[in-house]
């Protein structure tokens, strides 16, 4: 894999999902994926299910004009897929927490692009109206059938969170699957290791120790470490990372959903 592949690959992802987008409103919601697409898509979670950890980096710094959905999409498939492999999953639920997590923000397409691209913080009105995209895709997705229900459960409720303060339901605890729990905590750590509009991305570790921070109450423990775990393998500066997963091990006071 390099950048340049990297990149050619984000934006070829980029336009299948500006067709998904177009012919919602042309030929309604049943008829959105193409066979091509389903194809791709089908090409691309068995591609990213090969990639490894420092993969991420080059999808990062790929140089694609419509980089931030479709990149941040393939990002988070990748490495929820690397969690999943780590946990000792099956390679079905591999690929379905993959195609599950390319997907799970497709419900931004439908937000209005001067919220989604602010160039600073949100008020809270108008991140109520990001918050709404996790049911958009549930409702863009439920009637495809060729997907299976965990990948579009997965859509729905990947901002669940373990303590009942997620959307859009409010659940908690198990009633959070592993595999929705799997794609949060890859959605909060690309999320926080990507720039944004008015921040710059964090560093690795950084990210995960402010993850470690807040895990106990809204994340997955479990996952977070095997989380804490694929970034010390790739780690240049693992001292401190090292001592941190160290730490809460030992501690061992997360509420680990099975
Ligand atoms: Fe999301």
């Amino acid at each position: 894999m390099t950048e340049k592949k990297a990149s050619r690959e984000i934006c070829d992802f980029s336009k299948y999902l500006n067709e998904v987008y177009q012919r919602y409103y042309v030929v309604g919601n049943q008829e959105i994926f193409t066979v091509k697409f389903r194809a791709y898509l089908k090409q691309l979670i068995k591609k990213l299910n090969e990639a490894s950890f420092d993969d991420l980096k080059k999808y990062r710094n790929a140089n694609c004009l419509s980089n931030c959905l479709p990149g941040h999409s393939i990002r988070c498939a990748l490495l929820a897929m690397g969690i999943a492999k780590e946990l000792g999953l099956r390679q079905s639920e591999i690929t379905e927490i993959g195609l599950g997590a390319i997907l799970h923000d497709i419900g931004k397409l439908f937000i209005p692009r001067e919220i989604l691209d602010k160039p600073c913080k949100l008020s809270e009105v108008e991140f109520d109206v990001i918050k709404t995209h996790s049911e958009i895709g549930f409702q863009v997705l439920k009637k495809q059938k060729w997907l299976p229900v965990s990948s579009v459960q997965i859509v729905h409720n990947h901002h669940e969170r373990l303590d009942g303060s997620g959307y859009p339901n409010h659940l908690a605890g198990d009633e959070i699957h592993r595999h929705e729990r799997i794609v949060g905590v890859a959605d909060v750590f690309d999320a926080m290791t990507s720039k944004r509009n008015y921040r710059e991305a964090l560093s690795y570790e950084f990210a995960f120790l402010e993850i470690v921070k807040e895990s106990p109450q809204m994340l997955d423990g479990h996952i977070v470490l095997v989380l804490g775990d694929l970034i010390k393998k790739h780690s240049h500066s693992q001292s401190e990372l090292t001592k941190q997963i160290k730490m809460r091990r030992e501690l061992c006071h997360y509420p680990c959903v099975k």
